[in-house]
C-alpha cells in the first residue's frame, strides 16, 4: 500500500517528484558537483545551501553571481534563503527564481550568529512570527514556497505541530521536518515520532529530516513517520551512492549492496572529474575536502584520509586517489 502511493504520486504544488528521496541543504557541502552527483545517483530533488537573502540583495554583480552557482542539469532544485525582513527576502526572489523550481524558506538554522540577527532556528521559538514573511513570499513569486523547520527550541518546548499549522495556514506547499530542537543542533537522536505527529495532522506534504543514514534508515522513516518524502543530509556526505541504495529499497524493494572500497574510489575519482568540469570557481580545499568525506567506510580510511589531506593540487589528488583506493 506505501509502496504504491510511493511509487505513485510524489508532489509538492503541481510538481511531480520521481520517488521521496531528496538531498538536504548543506552549507559548505552542496557545490554543483555534489548536487549533480546525488541527482545522477537518483535524489528526485536537491537543495542548495542557505543563501543569505540580504547577501543576495546587497551585493554587486561580481559578489552576486559568485552566490549564484546552478545548472539545469541539477533540476529540479530547491533554493533556500534564509532572513528575517519579508520585504528584503521577497527582493531577493528574482535573482534566483531564474535557476530554481521550489523557494524554501530556512526556518531551522541553529547557528549563534544567525539566531543572534533573529532568523533561522530562531523561529523555533517565535513560530507565529513565520506568518509575515510566508505570506509575503508566497504572494511574491508563482514558485511552490516550502519551509524547514526543527520541531522547537528544546525538549521542553516542543513545538513543530503549532509551527507546521502555521506554515500551513499561511500557505506554505511543504514542509521538512528535522526531528531535532535547536538547542540539539545536530547531536542526538532525531525525533521521528515528532516528525509522524506533523505528518498525522498536515494536509500538505511532509518531508521528514534526521538520521537518514542508510537505505533501510530511509524506508523506516517513510514507514514509520508516514512522511511522504525522506531528506537525507549528512549520510550522503562523500556518499552520493546512498541515494541509489535508498531510491532501490523504497522504490523497488530491492536491496542493494554497500559499494566497495574499489567502488568508492571510483565514485570519488567520478565526482573530481565532475567537480572541475562543472564548478564555474574551482577551489581545491572543497575538492580535497569532498574527497575525505568519501573515504568514510572505505578499508582504511583514517590512514587515506591523511594521504589525501596531503595533496596540493588535483594531479596529486588523484593520483593519491589511485594509488589509496587501488583504481
Ligand atoms: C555541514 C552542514 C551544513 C548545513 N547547512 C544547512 C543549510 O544551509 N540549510 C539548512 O536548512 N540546513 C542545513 N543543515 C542541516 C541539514 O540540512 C539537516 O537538517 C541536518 O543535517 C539533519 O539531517 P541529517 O541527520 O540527515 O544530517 C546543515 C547541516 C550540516 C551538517
Amino acid at each position: 500500500m506505501c509502496l504504491m502511493l510511493r511509487s505513485r504520486d510524489i508532489r509538492i504544488a503541481k510538481f511531480r517528484l520521481a520517488n521521496p528521496l531528496c538531498l538536504a541543504p548543506l552549507l559548505g557541502v552542496n557545490c554543483i558537483a555534489f548536487r549533480l552527483m546525488c541527482h545522477n545517483y537518483g535524489a528526485a530533488l536537491v537543495y542548495s545551501p542557505m543563501l543569505h537573502s540580504t547577501g543576495l540583495v546587497k551585493a554587486d554583480d561580481e559578489g552576486r553571481s559568485s552566490m549564484l552557482e546552478f545548472v539545469k542539469e541539477e533540476r529540479p532544485l530547491a533554493i533556500q534563503i534564509i532572513g528575517r525582513d519579508p520585504n528584503i527576502m521577497a527582493e531577493s526572489l528574482q535573482y534566483i527564481e531564474p535557476y530554481c523550481d521550489i523557494i524554501d524558506l530556512n526556518f531551522g538554522c541553529p547557528d549563534k550568529d544567525i539566531l543572534g540577527q533573529k532568523m533561522g532556528a530562531y523561529f523555533s521559538k517565535h513560530p507565529e512570527q513565520m506568518t509575515k514573511i510566508v505570506s509575503k513570499i508566497v504572494g511574491s513569486t508563482n514558485k511552490p514556497v516550502t519551509a524547514k523547520i526543527r520541531i522547537g527550541w528544546d525538549s521542553q518546548h516542543l513545538n513543530q505541530n503549532k509551527a507546521a499549522k502555521i506554515l500551513e495556514d499561511a500557505g506554505v506547499a511543504a514542509i521538512a521536518v528535522h526531528g531535532r530542537t535547536t538547542k540539539q543542533r545536530y547531536s542526538g537522536k532525531a525525533n521521528w515520532e515528532s516528525i509522524k505527529q506533523v505528518k498525522e495532522k498536515a494536509n500538505i506534504p511532509i518531508i521528514g529530516n534526521g538520521d537518514i543514514w542508510s537505505a533501510d534508515d530511509a524506508k523506516r522513516m517513510l514507514d514509520m513517520t508516514g512522511c511522504d518524502m525522506v531528506m537525507v543530509g549528512r549520510g550522503a556526505m562523500g556518499n552520493p551512492y546512498l541515494f541509489r541504495r535508498c531510491v532501490s529499497l523504497v522504490m523497488e524493494e530491492k536491496a542493494l549492496p554497500d559499494q566497495t572500497t574499489e567502488q568508492k574510489g571510483r565514485t570519488l575519482l567520478e565526482f573530481i572529474k565532475l567537480y572541475s568540469k562543472v564548478q564555474p570557481v574551482k577551489r581545491f580545499t572543497e575538492l580535497r575536502q569532498h574527497s575525505l568525506w568519501f573515504c568514510t567506510g572505505a578499508k582504511g580510511a583514517s590512514t587515506k584520509r591523511l594521504m589525501l589531506s596531503k595533496a596540493e593540487n588535483e594531479e596529486e589528488l588523484v593520483r593519491i586517489v589511485r594509488k589509496e583506493f587501488k583504481v
